[in-house]
């Protein structure tokens, strides 16, 4: 079958052709796999700056961000059948018995580093014909999402923040929950750092929370993703227009920051803007670069005068796809045309080398790989 492997030896990304993964358990679910999205990690391990093959293979088939059909179920299997669509989820548990997180199910938290993720860490993903998985690690999504089931990964990014956005905010005295808005006494605000898809998708999240939404990115408008962002009700504001500064005076008390570019300058600037009692949410991972000079005292001063809350999430557990999965079918009921053109382009397994090594475009690309 058809796969894209990267060779980090050989330094090279091919179209290989991989042997066909058959059941070899019970517990175990065969999938075509239909949308596979490309994202910057991809193209990170495509560079050869991140991703690591299975133990003993010189290659690793990628892509993470999946839609699949179940094509067979194993005898132990239940809830699933032929023709049922899914979301893979990324991560594998670590095998160590004192991993509190791994024994939990709660890979996402790993306290070893020794777990895998799907197209990514020590294990191949899901660019190609056929993935072979267990079953407990599907996410099934109802057959009206097909066509756009495959933003639910990168989607559970901002759904396991926001989770955890409102677990933090339950040491607000008053309790504040997103099932209790009036907890803040004034609208709820909160800047998006990034309109890529992950910052897209995050506002789409805040915005059904609840939260005027800024997306803050490079570009100035008006532009693709800038009339996105605007068509879904949150104002979009170019770094190439408005400073910081600028733009935190023009938010009466930032309340969430998500950060979705990786880009940490601009991130450590943003922390130093934030209203009483914020939290500042990272998702990105940037490369490594030169250090930059931050005003640490600043941030520490503020931090602690504003009882503000930072914190990093790395996608996702299970309560993430299935929130994400809702969301989604939210999303479409109140933005139809958005949520579709978030997907900028579907393309055949063979165009992969301009998608994953040229220049980025668009906003997310997927590649079809079976209608
Ligand atoms: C993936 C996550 C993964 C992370 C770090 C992201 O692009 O969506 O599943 O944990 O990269 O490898
Ligand atoms: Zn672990």
């Amino acid at each position: 079958m058809k796969a894209i492997a990267v060779f980090p030896n050989e330094k090279s990304v091919r179209l290989i052709d991989a042997p066909e993964p058959s059941i070899e358990s019970p517990t175990q679910v065969r999938l075509r796999m239909l949308d596979v999205g490309i994202c910057g990690t991809d193209r990170e391990i495509a560079r050869f700056e991140y991703g690591t093959p299975p133990a003993g293979s010189d290659y690793l088939i990628i892509g993470h961000e999946s839609l699949g059909e179940v094509v067979e179920v194993g005898s132990a299997t239940s809830g699933l059948q032929p023709g049922d669509v899914v979301i893979p989820m990324v991560r594998r548990p670590c095998p160590h018995a004192t991993c509190t997180a791994c024994r939990a199910g709660r890979q996402d938290f790993c306290f070893t580093g020794d777990f895998t993720e799907r197209g990514i860490k020590g294990r191949h993903g899901f660019m190609t014909e056929f993935v072979v998985d267990e079953a407990r690690y599907m996410n099934p999504v109802p057959a009206a999402l097909r066509d756009v089931g495959v933003l639910v990964e990168p989607l559970t990014i901002a759904e396991k923040g926001l989770m955890q956005l409102w677990q933090v905010q339950q040491r607000l005295p008053w309790g504040a929950s997103k099932d209790a808005p009036k907890a803040f006494d004034r609208h709820m605000q909160a800047v998006v750092l990034g309109a890529g898809p992950v910052g897209i998708l995050g506002a789409m999240a805040l915005l059904e929370q609840g939260f005027e939404t800024f997306v803050y990115s490079r570009g100035r408008a008006p532009n693709q993703k800038a009339t996105l962002v605007e068509s879904l009700g949150a104002r979009y504001v170019s770094a190439e227009e408005t400073s910081i500064e600028g733009l935190a005076s023009r938010i009466d008390g930032i309340d969430v920051v998500y950060e979705a570019t990786g880009a940490s300058g601009v991130a450590f600037e943003m922390l130093q803007v934030m209203g009483p009692n914020a939290v500042f949410i990272f998702t990105g991972v940037p490369g490594r670069k030169e250090p930059i000079a931050v005003d640490t005292d600043g941030i520490m001063r503020r931090m602690v005068l504003n009882n503000q809350v930072v914190f990093g999430t790395v996608n996702a557990g299970k309560d993430a796809f299935e929130a994400a999965i809702r969301d989604l079918g939210r999303f479409k009921e109140r933005w139809p045309k958005a949520v579709q053109a978030v997907i900028t382009g579907r393309h055949p397994i063979e165009q992969y080398e301009r998608l994953l090594v040229g220049e980025a475009t668009g906003i997310k690309n997927v590649l079809r790989i079976a209608a």
